[in-house]
């Protein structure tokens, strides 16, 4: 299948370009930045701005799905590329017949997530870091929802818990609305959305993954997204 995968030069969309690549899939790699996607047979890389119309309207031409991992971090400005991003992106893709959109949200956009047995996440961090810190890109991604869920696209909302680096695919879990869980390895996150393309288990719904196989370094963990990525 040729997809086209935004937020391809971050740290998920890097794994999923490789892996779908891996698959046997041809991959238009979307960037903002010119030479931060390695060039490789199957994939072809196009510098362009998400929330651009024609620059989305050039990526998504040719492809049949479309799968976003595109990102921004936490801070108090007001967050609007997740919903811009998707109204051009959902346009585009009516207007082009290009059907199928996988969308990266979070576990937080599902207002009933509360992981089971996590006490000191749901009445300490939960409130304080997503509820707080990271209030402007939720509210933002609770937009992107309504806007994909008003359209008559084959979408799917993918919702991961807190994200980590983990080394290989683990034995992952998805479910309906969100899954129970805290935790969720960008390598999974991209598997589960490669195995959502051709699985179509959760068409026109949210579909939650959590890793349960591994834990993350909760040191490593919190250096690399509250440190590192700023
Ligand atoms: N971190 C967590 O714990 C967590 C939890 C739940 C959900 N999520 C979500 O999971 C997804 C993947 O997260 P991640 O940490 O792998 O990636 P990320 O660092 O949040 O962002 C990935 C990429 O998005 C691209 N991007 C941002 N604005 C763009 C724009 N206007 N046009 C085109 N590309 C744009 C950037 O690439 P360029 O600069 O090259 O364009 C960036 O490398 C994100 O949606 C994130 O919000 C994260």
């Amino acid at each position: 299948m040729r997809i086209a995968v935004f937020g391809a030069s971050g740290p998920t969309g890097r794994l999923l370009t490789d892996q779908a690549l891996a698959a046997g899939h041809e991959v238009v790699a979307v960037t903002r930045r010119a030479g931060s996607v390695a060039e490789r047979p199957g994939l072809a890389v196009v510098v362009g701005d998400a929330t651009d119309p024609a620059a989305v309207a050039a990526a998504i031409g040719g492809t049949e799905a479309v799968l976003s991992v595109l990102g921004v971090p936490f801070g108090k400005e007001t967050v609007t590329t997740y919903s811009v991003s998707a109204t051009a992106i959902t346009k585009a893709m009516a207007r082009q017949g290009v059907g199928r959109l996988l969308a990266v949200s979070s576990s937080v956009a599902d207002p009933d997530w509360r992981p089971s047995g996590a006490h000191f996440f749901n009445h300490v961090l939960d409130p304080l870091v997503n509820r707080r810190l990271g209030r402007t890109v939720h509210a933002d991604m609770r937009r992107m929802e309504a806007t994909v869920r008003r359209t008559d696209l084959d979408w799917t909302l993918v919702r991961p818990s807190g994200l980590f680096e983990h080394p290989v695919v683990t034995d992952f879990h998805t479910a309906e609305t969100s899954a129970d869980g805290l935790f969720t390895a960008r390598t999974d996150l991209a598997a589960s959305m490669l195995r959502e393309l051709e699985e179509r288990r959760y068409v026109r719904t949210a579909m939650g993954v959590i890793t349960t196989a591994v834990r993350p370094n909760m040191a490593r963990l919190l250096w690399n997204e509250g440190v590192k990525k700023k």
